[in-house]
């Protein structure tokens, strides 16, 4: 149960289009200098940030403010979409660890919600420690919101959905206002954010996407580090032998090296892991033929370099890097990658492995008979796919880095990882 906190309304208007979200500290390049890695680093900023919510395995449930009760209201309210059927809870649902239920590679928006998107729905969960888009001091990106980082904070990233064609598909903020001003909990934000909010239906909007980002932030189901192997890393329960086994392959620089990118060790203040570095990568995935863009042969999704992100669209060289995310609760996924290409951690985890060792099994065939490798990255640029590290640094012919009963082992693992484990 959440208590009633109130807010001041005149609380975040300096505050909104600042850096709010995230203690600036990771914004200092001396800061992350000092630190000997970038992961140890995010741990101890975390963990001097205040936030804490990596530190207790299960943490006492909080009250929220009155902003997060009325953000939780909007989250799941379908009136406030032109179908009048959709809702941020649509695509990332509750049940499902915030992502879709179904198995979608795409989902599907706009009135008549019959307009397919162009990325897989990613899970809501852990993305409170993550901090806005920036380049460390190697030149690595790291950080921000959607598959591209596009988005400084939670609060700037829930615009989109509202308009995007193929999401919720509303003509204007206005329009959003006014639905929000029928709606059963008016009230509740009116009370949060002050009686004469919806005449101005800008600052009304800015609320609204202010309520979404703190009921992410302060709702523990976003977060609650339940999971068995939390409740493992705190000394309560015992993985089981294949688990165990899945761990140490998981870990291991000659065999899945996940570790390397996916995190997953206590930081140096004992922080829980959050199996993601925050950094990007390409890893070659196939063109995913079942998203309707592709048909056209000139569509590329190539992440941080566009074409929904424009800043970087100059670097060719970040083309079809996208961002590392959490493994936690990714055995309740459905669909794997930025473009959904997988249906089964077991195709994804083999992809990992068989991607160099046996191309044919994972692309298409040129008309001459040669595999096209890489196909979902023009020709030009194939040479960014990571080719050097574990699991994918092998060549035709050689062993795969894990083999099936090895996958099998990582899979159990990964299981692991689902918030709620009692
Ligand atoms: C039709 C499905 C759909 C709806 C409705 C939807 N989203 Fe999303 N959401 C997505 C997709 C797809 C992405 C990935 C976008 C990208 O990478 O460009 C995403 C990304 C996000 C992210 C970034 C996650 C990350 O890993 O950085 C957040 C946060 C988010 N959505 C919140 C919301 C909120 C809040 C709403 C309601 C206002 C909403 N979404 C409505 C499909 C949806
Ligand atoms: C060099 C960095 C790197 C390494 C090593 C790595 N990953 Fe990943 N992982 C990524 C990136 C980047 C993505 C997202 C790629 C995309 O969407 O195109 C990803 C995505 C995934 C996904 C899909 C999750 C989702 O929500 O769709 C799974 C599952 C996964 N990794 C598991 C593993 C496992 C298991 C290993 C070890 C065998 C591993 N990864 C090794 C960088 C890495």
């Amino acid at each position: 149960m959440h208590t009633h906190v109130s807010v001041r309304p005149d609380f975040f208007v300096g505050r909104f289009l600042t850096n709010f979200s995230f203690p600036s500290i990771f914004l200092s390049a001396r800061f992350l200098s000092l630190c000997a890695s970038m992961f140890l680093c995010f741990l101890t900023a975390c963990g001097g940030g205040g936030t804490g919510a990596g530190n207790d395995a299960v943490s006492a449930e909080k009250p929220m403010s009155a902003a997060a009760m009325v953000g939780e209201k909007i989250f799941k309210d379908v009136s406030l979409s032109a179908s009048g059927k959709q809702s941020c809870a649509s695509c990332h649902n509750p049940d499902t660890a915030h992502a879709p239920a179904n198995n979608l590679s795409v989902q599907l928006g706009g009135a008549k919600l019959d307009i397919p998107g162009f990325r897989a729905t990613p899970s809501l969960r852990y993305l409170n420690l993550t901090p806005t888009f920036f380049f460390s001091d190697d030149g690595t990106p790291t950080g921000g919101f959607t598959h591209d980082g596009r988005a400084a904070s939670l609060a700037i990233q829930a615009e989109r959905p509202f308009f995007a064609p193929h999401e919720m598909a509303n003509k204007d903020k206005a329009d959003v206002v006014s639905k929000l001003a029928r709606a059963a909990y008016v009230a509740d934000f009116k009370k949060a954010f002050g009686d004469a909010i919806l005449e101005q239906p800008e600052t009304a909007f800015s609320r609204i996407q202010y309520a979404l980002q703190q009921y992410q932030l302060e709702d523990d189901e976003f977060h609650s580090y339940d999971s068995k192997y939390d409740q493992f890393l705190a000394g309560k329960v015992k993985l089981s032998d294949a688990e165990m086994r899945g761990l140490a392959l998981f870990n291991r620089k000659d065999k899945g090296n996940c570790a390397a990118c996916h995190p997953s060790a206590k930081g140096s203040q004992g922080e829980s892991p959050l199996f993601t570095d925050f950094t990007y990568d390409n890893l070659g995935v196939p063109r995913n033929f079942k998203i309707p863009a592709t048909a056209n042969g000139d569509y590329f999704d190539m992440g941080l370099c566009g074409p929904d992100r424009h800043d970087l669209a100059d670097r060719l060289d970040l083309c079809g890097k996208f961002k590392v995310p959490t493994l936690r609760n990714v055995a309740t996924r459905k669909v794997f990658f930025h473009n959904g290409q997988f249906s089964s951690l077991e195709e994804a985890l083999r992809f990992y492995v068989r991607r160099d060792t046996n191309p044919e099994e994972w692309y298409p065939k040129n008309a001459d008979g040669s595999i096209k490798q890489f196909n979902d990255i023009p020709l030009a640029l194939i040479g960014n796919v990571n080719t050097k590290e574990a699991p994918y640094n092998r060549q035709r012919g050689m062993a795969a880095a894990l083999s099936d009963e090895e996958i099998k082992d990582v899979i159990q693992f990964l299981g692991t990882l689902t918030d709620g484990y009692h």
